[in-house]
């Protein structure tokens, strides 16, 4: 009877490690935003830095949109935060965003994010107005 106990209380630890292991959040891949933006995240190093690639769906400017490169940083944990910059390669602004990687209740992936998009001013008066705020939630694409 003792060792039944033993092999179930083994096995249900096996079941939980997996469960765990299995509700790990990975930016890692293709995303896409409820704003129609994608972003491609590539592989996040030992460190937690990561590199990648954002083509907005939407612009402040009137310009042609093209892909822009993004640096960031999360943290190792199992749903992590993290953060990363934008520097569009078709307009003088900067975006950062910061959010937190979570595993929702039905298994999916999904980021959430708040942004700061500062744009460029030719005139100190008008740095009051150069930066909007704003959220995004991604999810894989
Ligand atoms: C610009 O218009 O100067 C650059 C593009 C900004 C796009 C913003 S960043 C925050 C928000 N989320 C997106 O996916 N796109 C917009």
């Amino acid at each position: 009877m003792e060792q039944i106990l033993a092999l179930v209380g083994l096995l249900s630890c096996l079941m939980m490690s997996t469960a765990v292991e299995s509700a790990k959040c990975n930016l890692e891949g293709q995303w896409k935003n409820d704003l129609g933006s994608n972003m491609t995240i590539s592989s996040v190093d030992s460190n937690g830095q990561f590199a990648g690639t954002y083509l907005t769906a939407v612009s402040v400017t009137n310009k042609t949109i093209v892909k822009s490169p993004l640096i960031g940083f999360q943290q190792e944990k199992d749903s992590p935060t993290f953060g990363f910059t934008v520097k569009w390669k078709f307009s003088d602004s900067i975006t950062v965003f910061a959010g937190q990687c979570f595993i929702s209740e039905t298994g999916q992936p999904i980021l959430q994010a708040i942004w700061l998009l500062r744009s460029e001013s030719d005139d100190i008066k008008d740095n009051w107005k150069q930066t909007r705020v704003g959220n995004n939630i991604f999810q894989p694409m």
